[in-house]
Order: structure tokens, then sequence, then C-alpha cells
């Protein structure tokens, strides 16, 4: 079931995405080499905590941290640890939710770590434009699949692959609701988009193949080449004009 939000609600999932885009700039301020995931995960923690919300994260299906910080060849789910210590060359995704006031926000950004290679910067800004190219479509009336194929083609034409065992998801009183938002698919396709639906649209592509693994902590998702991999997540909501993205707070 796909719930359509009123205003009220969108209106207070206006403040759980800012918490949560306002916690990946603050995570941001923190990245550089030296630092652990642990380390990062502590800041976001308080921060969130600070505003008077909650970590979405936090013991979600059992999810030990606040965060989610995915080096390199890790795509997502990376578990905070004090042994994983940021070095320059490194990209970082960071993934962090926010609730408050019964409503959730979902964000993610991949960081540089110092001075990256030309080929790791690309993937980054690619991911980055898919997201946005994908939201051209995510408008009253149109299809979940013009979304969908947007992002997919943009990732492609630049020689990367999306990855297809996770996806994007609907989102409002709980963190995962429907629909599925998948980051490949069909223009004309999927479910019709209504004004008030709530969608955390969320690329996760990988410089070589789209095929994924899950390390034996049992969480951290790896490309199962070794390619690097890079997330980019905002929470919008649909309406008849362009999409409210509700957890955009550093730069577009
Ligand atoms: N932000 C992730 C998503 O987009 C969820 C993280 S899984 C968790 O679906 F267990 F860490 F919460
Ligand atoms: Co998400």
């Amino acid at each position: 079931m796909i719930s359509i939000k009123s205003r009220l609600e969108i209106e207070k999932m206006r403040l759980a995405g800012k918490i949560t885009g306002m916690a990946l700039v603050e995570a941001s301020k923190h990245i550089r080499p030296g630092i652990s995931t642990a380390q990062l995960d502590k800041i976001v923690h308080d921060y969130i905590v600070r505003q008077g919300a909650v970590p979405s994260f936090l013991h979600y299906n059992g999810y030990p941290a606040s965060i989610c910080a995915s080096v390199n060849d890790a795509v997502v789910h990376g578990i905070p640890s004090r042994d994983i210590i940021l070095k320059e060359g490194d990209i970082i995704s960071i993934d962090v939710g926010a609730y408050i006031n019964g409503y959730h926000g979902d964000a993610a950004r991949t960081y540089p770590v110092g001075k990256i290679s030309d080929e790791a910067a690309r993937l980054i800004a690619v991911t980055k434009e898919s997201f946005f190219r994908g939201i051209k479509y995510a408008v009253h009336g149109g299809k979940l699949g013009d979304v969908s194929a947007a992002v997919q083609e943009y990732v492609e034409k630049n020689g990367y692959s999306v990855v297809r065992d996770l996806v994007g998801h609907g989102i409002g009183r709980n963190m995962h609701e429907d629909p599925s938002v998948p980051n490949f698919g069909h223009a004309g396709k999927g479910v019709k988009l209504v004004s008030g639906m709530t969608l955390a649209v969320e690329p996760m592509v990988n410089a070589g193949e789209y095929d994924v693994c899950v390390l034996d902590d049992d969480w951290t998702v790896v490309t199962e080449d070794g390619s690097l991999s890079a997330h980019y997540e905002n929470t919008i909501v649909i309406t008849r004009d362009k999409p409210e993205i509700l957890t955009l707070y550093d730069e577009v």
C-alpha cells in the first residue's frame, strides 16, 4: 500500500528531512584522513539527538549504529568501526536517517577523503547527476519506471552500472514503505506517481559490474569485482511540478 501524505504530514517530513540533510553536512565537515568511521557515527548520532530526533537506523533490524559508512568498494550498509580509518584517496558513502514527530528522513552522499583519483571523482559526480536526471521524471502523473530508466540510462551511458539487489523506497511513518524505487527499469512502466507520495530515491553506482555481495558482518554490501561504488540519496515529495527535495542542505 502506497501512502499519500497530507500537507501536515509533509510539513512533519520537512523537519525530519532537514535534520537528516543537516546531519550529512555535519558529517562532511569531519571527513579527513585519520578519522575512523566510528568517530563519524558518534558525531552524527550526537547531532541528531541534539536536534531532538532519533537516529532512524540505530537498532533497525538489529543494525548497531546511526549511520552507514561504506568505504571504496563498499556499496551500502557499512558498519562504522574504530578500526576503519579513512585515508587519503578513499571515497566514503555516508547514509543517515532521522526520525521526529512520527516521520523519517533518509539521505546519503559519497565524499572524497583528501585528494582522490579523477576516476573516483567522476564516479561520485555521475552518481549524483543520475539522481537529478531521474527525479526530473518524478512528477504527478508520471510513472516510476520513467525515474528508474532515466537513472539507469545516465549511469550506463557513462560506463558504470547500477546495483540491482538494492533499491530505493517509499518513506514516511516507516523508513521503508511501498513502493520499491529501482535504479533500473523501463520508461512508462511501474506505479503511477501522485502528489503527496514521498520517496527515497537512491542510485547506487558501481564503477565495474553491478553484482554485489554481503560481508561476514551480515551488513556491509560490497562490489563483487572489488570496484569502487558510490551512493546518492534524498527523500523527495511528488508534486504537480518538480519534486520537493526534503534532505538537500549541501550544495546541489
Ligand atoms: N538508508 C538505508 C536505505 O536507504 C537503510 C539503512 S539500513 C539500516 O534503505 F539498517 F542501516 F538502517
Ligand atoms: Co534509503
